[in-house]
């Protein structure tokens, strides 16, 4: 696609030959005498980049390159000046112009300049693109389910995107913490600066702060420069600190008036840096009850717990189960070059089910796999992990209570981790896969069952 130049120069001679000059190197010419005349074609046409001679009766060209940043901040701006002084050039590029050139000039200097003031705006428009698509992907739109449960979370996103409140997700894991995270970032004036994640649990106690706050160098050993903190890189911003649950009391107190003041230091420094950060938390504990246990702060609990949002699991909102997963589907067959139009009545049916411990990210992981085995152009019942089917759900009815509820669990849990391993032969990674958890999480119910895994030689792998 070729590029639209706007040309400002108030002697037509050389505006013509320009003009002509650059066609010739296949670029679109709008070309005009004035600068006042040049804005009306900035607002009317699409242009590429601006090229006018700095000194011209009526509007300079040092204005015309002022006004033009302001309606389009990205347009590359070259200057072109009889008067080629040094001093003029520093200030029209101090001014925010992209290059100048001296007149006279040799076109094939002036296409130098042009190609890459206009490779610059290319890549600067690229990212304009792809910030607008990160920004469309977590439009309210993009988030899947219209079951009453989930119609509510997206009420209370919308109502809290605007201000600058605390959240407080909850949710079982897998159920789109972080995704509701993200749309209220980007469905907030803060949009246009960084959304930060943070994941407490996974990053050790004793630099955790050190990730938050950053530090100074020589705070603790290896730190050997000076690093900013995810605070630093979330200004103005949104912040996400998921499982916070799991932060150390000493942190929660910093977090605290990090909330109340806006305010840290960096660890090994006294040097306060100020803030205007926007946090959004995400827990899958029981925080309250968490409070009770004392292992969470209350001051800091009532502080995020603003503006509550809890996410249904997923077997609470059965309803949504066939929209998700043809939402997945489409995605996923796309990108493995696969044509899979839908689900069987029967596939659908034990997706219904299911109860879906693992939740959205269970069902995502459900359906990838599904899309791999697949061989026709519809998922099967067959396509489908076989504990989605075999596993019967409990027959409420037909049960004698009192029953030991935690044990009945604990039994249906361990099965589901059996069969999950013998699927996966005996791969502890693939078996978490396979019921949606991440493989710390299975290892420790492992540990917790005592359960024996062996993998045996030539296949016929065991786990019981
Ligand atoms: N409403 C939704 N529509 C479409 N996709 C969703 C929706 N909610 C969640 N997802 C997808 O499900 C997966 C899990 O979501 P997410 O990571 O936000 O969950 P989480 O609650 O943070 O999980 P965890 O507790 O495991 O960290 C992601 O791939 C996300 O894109
Ligand atoms: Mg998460």
């Amino acid at each position: 696609m070729s590029h639209t130049i706007l040309l400002v120069d108030d002697e037509t001679r050389l505006a013509d030959v320009l003009t002509v000059a650059l066609e010739r190197l296949g670029y679109r010419v709008l070309s005009t005498g004035s600068g006042e005349d040049a804005l009306r074609l900035l607002d009317a046409e699409s242009v590429d980049l601006l090229l006018t001679d700095l000194r011209m009766p009526g509007m300079s060209g040092r204005d015309l390159l002022r006004e033009s940043q302001r309606r389009q901040p990205n347009l590359p701006v070259v200057v072109m000046t009889a008067y080629s002084s040094v001093k003029d050039a520093v200030e029209v590029i101090k001014e925010g112009a992209f290059d100048y050139v001296g007149k006279p000039f040799e076109i094939d200097d002036l296409e130098t300049v042009l190609k890459n003031a206009l490779r610059l705006s290319d890549a600067l428009a690229d990212n304009e693109r792809l910030r607008e698509e990160l920004v469309g992907r977590y439009r309210f739109d993009n988030l899947v389910g219209a079951s009453p449960a989930f119609r509510k979370v997206i009420e209370s996103i919308t109502e809290v995107c605007e201000s600058r409140a605390n959240v407080l997700i909850s949710g079982e894991s897998g159920t789109g913490k972080e995704m509701v995270a993200r749309a209220i970032h980007y469905n907030s004036p803060r949009r246009d600066h960084p959304f930060v994640a943070i994941n407490c649990a996974a990053i050790p106690e004793a630099l955790l702060e050190s990730e938050l706050f950053g530090h100074v160098k020589g705070a603790f050993t290896g730190a050997v420069s000076n690093r900013a903190g995810r605070f630093d890189q979330a200004d103005r911003g949104t912040l996400f600190l998921d499982e916070i649950g799991d932060m150390p009391m000493a942190t929660q107190a910093k977090i605290l008036r990090v909330l109340q003041e806006r305010a840290f230091e960096p660890v090994g420094s006294a040097r306060t840096r100020n803030v205007d950060v926007r946090i959004v938390a995400a827990s899958n504990k029981e925080l309250r009850a968490e409070v009770q246990r004392g292992h969470f702060r209350e001051d800091l609990f009532y502080r995020l717990n603003v503006f509550p949002i809890a996410l249904p699991p997923l077997r609470e909102r059965v309803e949504d189960i066939p929209s998700l997963a043809r939402f997945f589907l489409g995605g996923l067959s796309v990108d493995m070059g696969k044509r899979i139009g839908g689900f069987s009545a029967a596939a659908l049916k034990a997706m219904k089910d299911y109860a879906w411990p693992g939740n959205i990210r269970e069902l995502q992981n459900c359906i990838e796999r599904a899309v791999i085995v697949c061989k026709s152009d519809q998922i099967g019942e067959g396509d489908l992990p076989r504990y989605l089917s075999t596993v019967q759900p409990v027959v409420v009815d037909a049960l004698q209570f009192p029953i030991d509820l935690d044990g009945e669990l604990a039994r249906i849990e361990q099965d589901l981790l059996v069969a999950a391993l013998n699927k996966a032969e005996g791969v502890q990674v693939n078996a978490a896969g396979l019921l949606g958890i991440n493989e710390r999480s299975l290892w420790h119910r492992i540990k917790k069952y005592g359960i024996q895994i062996t993998r045996r030689a030539g296949g016929d792998p065991f786990a019981g």
